[in-house]
């Protein structure tokens, strides 16, 4: 009989004994201590992605983000600059802004109506003595930028110094679809029952992607598969992968679209991958028939068969950017045990609803194939909360969740040491 897991051994030990290239131990997946620590090593280190610009395209326009017990704001201030701060007032720390989105003048707590602008400065605090310094009392600020119209927000004081570089290296594969300008079509927030790293294990890899009726259509099943280990039954869409594939190398080299794989996702603070990659049918989008969805595109493109441009970021989000819409996808903890998915499709501004897309073609694939995930990541989840459960040994078409896995336990040993 094997040996039931050392249930005592401390986070510490955990993180020391890892063995590489096996899913985690149960207490990463489950322990409240792992979630907290998870919080101060990884969300309130790294940079995070949390929204888009086109949620916020006015001066005034908010969004509040949960990041475990934290609560932060972003909002456009009055220059049009993107600003983030801790949601807390400076008087008796209320919570100021309870909505998870909106547009506000000032930003008003509503307990005693203290007032701060839009850039973080203390306006106004009623009934305050003579010699009071309003000055000492903006909010808190958070570190925020834009990465070609996607917003990240970093906690920490002193935030990765590599992010500058990671944006660098992004930003010609993204900014050509337009994100900035954008508007957003649908956002929907679906609530995982499963710890943050299940819902990011589960994204890494295609081995479960049976499971994915929808997404299939679109995607070519030999994702993460190489020559080498490529199983038979597969050979005849690869053979066509690789055709498809040829021909968007030649019109990205047309186009000057940047399209080489960079995979970078577990020997930097900022992990990441980036690629473009064809598409199943069509070639042009996520829909049943590989259609673009929506007129107009989004990007000024001059054909809509671009295949799709996927980003992984550790620790919390990936995207895919096709011709005709991009969908962004933050992970955002609750509990040990829940994760909030956010997912956001975004159009061409000038495109409408029931005219030049169908909402419900255009939410279809990533809909179903989060609902399937999520149901894949809830069992997972019930799984590993059992006293029975040991790791297991991960395919080698799992090699980015080892990744992440790698990632995310160097990150915790970094943050121990420190
Ligand atoms: S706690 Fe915000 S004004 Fe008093
Ligand atoms: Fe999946």
């Amino acid at each position: 009989m094997t040996a039931l897991p050392d249930i005592a051994a401390t986070p510490a030990e955990l993180i020391d004994r890892r063995a590489g290239r096996h899913s985690l131990e149960a207490p990463f997946y489950t322990s409240p201590e792992f979630f907290d620590l998870d919080v101060a090593a990884i969300f309130a280190e790294h940079w995070i992605f949390v929204a888009t610009e086109a949620e916020l395209p006015e001066p005034g326009d908010y969004v509040t983000i949960a990041l475990g017990p934290y609560s932060i704001v972003v909002v456009r201030d009055d220059d049009e600059n993107l600003r983030s701060f801790h949601n807390i007032c400076r008087h008796r720390g209320a919570r100021i802004l309870e909505q998870g989105r909106g547009s506000v003048g000032n930003i008003v707590c509503g307990y005693h109506k203290w007032t701060y602008g839009t850039d973080g400065t203390l306006l106004h605090a009623p009934s305050q003595p003579q010699g009071f310094d309003p000055s000492c009392f903006g909010l808190k600020p958070v570190h925020v930028r834009s990465v070609a119209g996607l917003v990240f927000v970093c906690l920490a004081e002193q935030p990765p110094s590599d992010f500058p570089d990671v944006a660098a290296r992004i930003e010609p594969y993204v900014l050509p679809h337009q994100l900035r300008g954008a508007k957003v079509a649908a956002q929907v927030d679906l609530v995982e029952e499963g710890n943050w790293k299940l819902v990011m294990e589960n994204n890494r890899e295609c081995y479960h992607c049976d499971g994915h009726p929808e997404l299939l259509r679109a995607f070519f099943p030999t994702y993460g598969y190489t020559e080498e280990n490529l199983p038979p039954r597969l050979r005849p869409v690869h053979e066509r992968y690789l055709r498809v594939d040829a021909e968007l190398r030649q019109t990205c080299q047309r186009l000057g679209l940047p399209y080489e794989l960079i995979e970078e996702l577990d020997t930097r603070a900022t992990g990441f991958r980036i690629q473009r990659d064809a598409l199943n049918l069509a070639g042009e989008s996520f829909t049943a028939d590989g259609k673009a969805a929506c007129r107009p595109l989004l990007g000024d493109f001059p054909t809509p068969r671009l295949g799709h441009l996927a980003l992984h970021l550790q620790p919390n989000s990936w995207f895919h950017f096709v011709s005709d819409h991009a969908i962004t996808f933050a992970v955002l903890p609750l509990a040990a045990d829940r994760t909030l998915l956010r997912t956001t499709w975004l159009v061409h501004p000038d495109a409408e609803a029931g005219v030049d897309y169908d909402p419900d073609e255009l939410l279809a694939v990533w809909t179903a194939t989060n609902e399937q995930d999520a149901e894949l990541v809830a069992r997972a989840q019930r799984g590993v909360g059992s006293p029975a459960y040991e790791p297991g040994p991960y395919a080698p078409t799992e090699y980015q969740v080892e990744a992440f896995c790698n990632w995310y336990i160097t990150r915790l040993r970094a943050h121990l040491t420190r």
